[in-house]
C-alpha cells in the first residue's frame, strides 16, 4: 500500500477519501503526520486554496499529497460564497453562523438553484495535477438532518427529498462533490 498525504485536518474527509482511494493506498491526516498548524487558505480562487494548502504539505513533507478546497455556490447569490464558504458569516464565524447568514440571505428568493464544487489538486512527484466534482441542488428553507458537516443541513441534492445531513455518510459519499473528484484522482492513479 502506497501512502498519500491528505493535506487536512477534517476525520470526516479522511475516512471519506478512505472509501474511495482505501485498497491501494493508505491515506494519512495531517494528524498522521503529526502535523497541527493552521493551513493558509486566502486565495481567490478553489483552485488557488487546494494549491495552497497541497504545496505547503508537499513542501513539509517531500511525499506525494493531495489537498481539496470546496464552495457552496448559489445562484440567486451570484455564485456566492463560493470560494468564502468557510468565513462566509465573518471573522468568528462557525457551520452554525454560515448557514444563518445563508437562510436570511435567501429569504426572499424563489430560486433556490446551488451546487457544491471541490477542486482537488494533488502533488505526486513534485507534478501538479487537478480534479473536479460538482453535485447540483437546492437550498432548502430551514436546517434537517444530523449527519455530515459544515452546510449540508440547507443543501438538498436533486433528486432527494433530504437534506445532504439528512443521508447516512455512506449515501452522501456515493453522490457528493468530493466523492465525484476523489474518484476522478483515483482513476488517475490506477
Ligand atoms: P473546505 O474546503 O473544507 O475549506 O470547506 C469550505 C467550506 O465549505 C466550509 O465552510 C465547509 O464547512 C464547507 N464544506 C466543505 N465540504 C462540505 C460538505 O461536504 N458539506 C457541507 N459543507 C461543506
Amino acid at each position: 500500500m502506497k501512502n498519500l498525504i491528505f493535506a487536512t485536518n477534517n476525520e470526516y474527509k479522511v475516512s471519506e477519501a478512505t472509501g474511495i482511494l482505501g485498497r491501494k493506498f493508505k491515506v494519512l491526516s495531517l494528524a498522521d503526520m503529526n502535523f497541527s498548524e493552521e493551513l493558509l487558505e486566502d486565495a481567490e480562487t478553489l483552485e488557488g486554496n487546494a494549491l495552497l494548502k497541497a504545496a505547503y504539505i508537499y513542501d513539509q513533507f517531500g511525499l506525494d499529497c493531495f489537498a481539496d478546497d470546496t464552495g457552496l455556490e448559489v445562484d440567486a447569490l451570484n455564485g456566492a460564497p463560493g470560494v468564502y464558504s468557510a468565513r462566509y458569516a465573518g471573522k468568528s464565524c462557525d457551520a452554525e453562523k454560515n448557514m444563518q447568514k445563508l437562510l436570511n440571505e435567501m429569504q426572499k428568493q424563489t430560486n433556490r438553484k446551488a451546487c457544491f464544487r471541490t477542486v482537488i489538486v494533488l502533488i505526486k512527484n513534485g507534478k501538479t495535477h487537478h480534479f473536479e466534482g460538482k453535485i447540483d441542488g437546492e437550498i432548502g428553507t430551514k436546517p434537517s438532518g444530523n449527519q455530515g458537516f459544515g452546510y449540508d443541513p440547507v443543501f438538498i441534492p436533486n433528486g432527494f427529498n433530504k437534506s445532504f445531513a439528512g443521508l447516512s455518510p455512506h449515501q452522501k459519499n456515493r453522490i457528493s462533490h468530493r466523492a465525484i473528484a476523489l474518484k476522478k484522482m483515483a482513476g488517475f492513479l490506477r
